[in-house]
């Protein structure tokens, strides 16, 4: 084990010389070489190099990683690049375009300045021909436009013209000779066919540096503390000496710490949603899961009980068109009983009530009644209740029922008293104590637990939820609101079913609840890249013909939101029971989304149109799913562009991505938008989630809040997951039925909560040991509250030896001679650990020991 390390040390030293050292010294450097651009074996990897100095001898480039990944499609069973094709355009740019699959007439197109950095991506359609394989393309001088040819699965020929790669000319069936073929190269490793390029050795060295620089990031971001007893070998504790002066104080964000719930890991139904009831509405479907869960039906979570009962599913004349179907139980005799089971069991706690709601009609001509029971597996009655049915309209019935037990494992009992054929829908159980006494409203215990943490926005309904699998499923706001039964509830792209129970009311009334901005994300007028339900993922965007429309809904949710009652869409939130506006101010553009001209052009409308109608909202835009990348920077792009005040940015990663990464925003430049960090989260290799990878997150937060000028929210990701239910891993807070468990990563998000600032007070470090390993794992925030006056000090200590912090205030003057001390330690691998608060004497700001791996947040009054 030993060795391995020392060999990753060396390796890592090295590849830190490839990369920075400033001018590698090549001994006859050739001036030109051979470049063989080609695909790898595998589709899903994507653009291959080879480069030689004779056409014979070939080297490769990359390790096999690719320089060019396709994105269309869905991951999977898309996102294929097959047979590329390059070229040095004309326009001194490379041109890569591929083809995507067997079935479609399309094909793909990227431009490139240097063969690393590639442009968005574009999907042209052809029209002549099968499909779309083995292009080939040329520049031709005199049409002053490219000739792309390709065959088809028939064997034929064709060409088609084109100035841009997104609109073709000229479509037409061609020669065999006319063709643009590929050429065979016996590579090291097989014989290949691509494209050779005669390119000045600079082209060929960048892809190489290229290539190291992504392997030592890669091997930085592997870095854990099992490397420690190796890397810091030796090492003694450590004095850090940090100078603040409260003049250098800066004005931060004051919305830093917020959360982001999405409706995954069944957060909402079965969660955060207090309903007790799977189900209620019998509208789950085989679709919500593609057909791999066959009990996943209408009837699911329900069955039913007595002799001669039936129970089936039906959608003539149902309570709402919204909601389609409903049960009849079919009885012959008294006594038959439909039963639901809940989301694993209903859980209840003895003298506590339960509020009981349901839509019902007998079929056949009469009255009657239904008991409702709260029944146990042995024959236990927990509670009880009847309610009178009749043939007629359905009929909205509520009633209460009591516990006499606290169990976990109950059911909901309808018990038809006499036999017949009774419509049921709309079958609700909910605690009466759910969060702020909210009807319809919240899970208590989980909604403390979030409130909490003290988030001063919350980011909803997604995430991936938010733009939906397919334009079908985009989540839209007005299907959300209104009565229950006339919601309409759909597919969770998490491959389950949205009640959307929890809807656009619940979430705004929840922020104000907690004293939270509510940050509704809407879809840009694309579903999720991903996409694999109804299409090919985002590459068709909302028709244009239909985006008015769209654009409309968004407009409308501000005059929701804010409008006074007077206002149509002011009126319909005071009719739900908010006369007051929720005051709006943010809303979120687009999700993670591909940048595409079809993103671009949808995006624009919707952001023009925010502006004209509300210049007062401000626009969160989106940059894709990572740090880096095309998205990433085509995101930016557009947003500099528009002058969208914030870009949302995610990024999960390793643990050892947060600690060499503190300096990302240092340099940013601060005249364009602002930063949401909306996702985020770190992971140890091999270990998941854990205090490790905690105390990564608590030190990238340091260097938040140190450029909290312009990174003016954040959120971790995700929020909330029920165990046994979980799509995604790791979550923030976990949670079954009656419990809540809280992870090291809860624990930091609350502390930064609880101890946010406005003012950043910069300090200046000098460390006893000045190894920059070492220098990466100590880190101190300074920030200090002007409400309350409170300087607030936060320390990490990510080394294993202890840190003597010496710290020296200028023009501060603490009051009293107490402080309060936070301090987060613990088993490194722990998943959940609580932070130890306590009394300390004033001195410590001054001088305080922080223990190896450790957080500790001193908080001082201030004059
Ligand atoms: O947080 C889980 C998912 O991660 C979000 O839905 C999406 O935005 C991201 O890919």
């Amino acid at each position: 084990m030993n060795r391995i390390l020392k060999l990753v040390g060396i390796l890592h030293v090295l590849l830190i010389q490839c990369a920075f050292a400033s001018k590698p010294v090549l001994v006859d450097q050739p001036d030109s070489v051979y470049l063989f651009s080609y695909g790898a074996n595998n589709p899903s990897v994507g653009l291959q190099f080879a480069w030689s100095p004779d056409k014979k001898n070939w080297n490769l480039i990359g390790g096999g990683n690719g320089f060019l990944r396709s994105d269309y499609g869905p991951g999977g069973s898309q996102k294929k690049m097959f047979n590329p094709f390059v070229i040095f355009g004309a326009d001194k740019m490379w041109h890569c375009i591929w083809s995507l699959n067997a079935t479609e007439q399309i094909y793909a197109h990227a431009a490139s300045e240097n063969l690393i950095d590639w442009n968005r991506q574009s999907y042209p359609a052809v029209s002549k021909g099968q499909n779309f394989l083995r292009p080939g393309i040329k520049f031709d001088l005199n049409q002053k436009n490219y000739l792309v040819t390709y065959t088809d699965a028939k064997g034929k020929f064709f060409a088609v013209e084109t100035k841009d790669f997104k609109r073709n000319d000229r479509g037409r069936e061609i020669s065999a000779e006319d063709y643009i073929p590929s050429v065979d190269v016996n590579l090291p490793s097989s014989k290949v066919s691509g494209q050779i390029h005669r390119v000045k050795w600079a082209v060929v060295d960048r892809l190489i540096k290229a290539y190291e620089l992504r392997n030592f990031k890669n091997i930085a971001k592997e870095e854990t503390t099992q490397q420690d007893a190796y890397r810091f070998a030796g090492l003694k504790p450590i004095e850090a000496k940090f100078t603040v002066n409260a003049e250098n104080a800066k004005p931060i964000s004051n919305t830093l710490i917020g959360i982001f719930f999405e409706d995954l890991n069944y957060a909402a139904d079965g969660g955060l949603y207090a309903e007790l009831i799977q189900n209620r509405d019998f509208e789950y479907d085989l679709h919500d899961k593609f057909g791999s869960d066959k009990s996943w039906t209408r009837s699911h979570s329900w069955t039913s009980a007595g002799v001669g009962v039936s129970f089936t599913i039906d959608s003539i004349a149902p309570v709402h068109p919204n909601n389609l179907h409903y049960a009849v139980l079919k009885t012959s005799a008294n006594g038959g009983s439909l039963i639901n089971s809940g989301f694993d069991g209903i859980a209840l706690k003895k003298g506590e009530k339960y509020n009981f709601s349901l839509f019902a009609k007998l079929l056949d001509k009469g009255k009657g009644n239904l008991k409702v029971r709260l029944i146990g597996n042995n024959g236990d009655v927990f509670g009880e209740t009847i309610i009178a049915v009749a043939s007629g309209p359905w009929r909205n019935s509520k009633a209460v029922l009591t516990s006499n037990a606290t169990v976990t494992d109950a059911k909901l009992e309808l018990q038809a008293i006499q036999a017949g054929r009774l419509a049921i829908d709309m079958v609700s159980l909910f605690p009466r104590d759910t969060y702020k006494g909210r009807t319809n409203g919240l899970r208590a215990d989980l909604a403390k637990t979030i409130a909490d943490i003290h988030p001063r926005f919350v980011r909803f309904p997604g995430g991936c939820l938010a733009h939906g699998d397919g334009l079908n499923n985009i989540y839209r706001w007005k299907n959300t609101i209104g009565p229950l039964e006339a919601r309409k509830p759909q597919r969770n792209i998490w491959h389950y079913h949205q009640s959307v129970g929890l809807g656009y009311f619940e979430y705004f009334q929840f922020c104000e609840d907690i004293g939270a901005e509510p940050v509704p994300v809407v879809a840009a007028g694309v579903s999720c890249q991903n996409s694999r339900d109804g299409g090919n993922g985002q590459q068709g965007g909302i028709p244009m013909e239909q985006m008015d429309e769209y654009v409309q809904d968004i407009i409308d949710l501000v005059e929701w939101a804010n409008g006074d009652v007077n206002t149509k869409w002011g009126k319909i939130r005071a009719q739900a029971g908010h006369p007051k506006p929720f005051n709006l101010k943010y809303i979120g553009v687009g999700n993670e989304d591909l940048i595409t001209d079809i993103f671009e052009e949808r995006f624009t409308m919707i952001v023009n149109a925010l502006k004209k109608a509300h210049p007062e909202i401000i626009v969160i835009g989106t940059a894709g799913p990572s740090f880096e990348g095309t998205d990433y920077r085509e995101g930016w792009d557009v947003a500099s562009r528009l002058k969208i005040p914030i870009v949302d940015e995610h990024y999960y990663n390793k643990a050892g991505w947060f600690i060499n990464n503190q300096d990302f925003y240092d340099s940013y430049d601060r005249s364009k938008p602002k930063v949401y960090l909306g996702e985020y989260a770190a992971t140890v290799p091999g270990q998941g989630a854990n205090f490790e990878s905690a105390l990564s997150e608590a030190i990238y937060l340091t260097s938040l809040e140190r450029n909290a000028d312009v990174v003016s929210m954040s959120s971790y990701a995700p929020l909330l997951a029920k165990e046994g239910h979980t799509q995604w891993n790791p979550d923030m807070i976990y949670f079954n039925n009656t419990e809540v468990r809280l992870t090291a990563a809860y624990q930091v998000q609350k502390l930064y909560g609880q101890n946010s600032g406005d003012q950043y007070l910069p300090a200046s470090v000098t460390l006893s040991n000045s190894q920059d390993a070492v220098k990466k794992r100590v880190a101190i925030s300074v920030v200090r509250d002007s409400k309350s006056k409170d300087l607030i000090i936060k320390l990490v200590n990510l080394l294993p030896v202890a840190v003597k912090a010496l710290t020296d205030f200028k023009n501060i003057t603490p009051l009293g001679e107490k402080i309060t001390k936070t301090v987060l330690q613990g088993q490194l691998t722990d998943k959940n650990i609580l932070p130890a608060v306590a009394e300390a004497p004033l001195a410590e700001i001054n001088s305080t020991e922080l223990p190896p791996y450790s957080f500790t947040i001193l908080r001082v009054k201030t004059k």
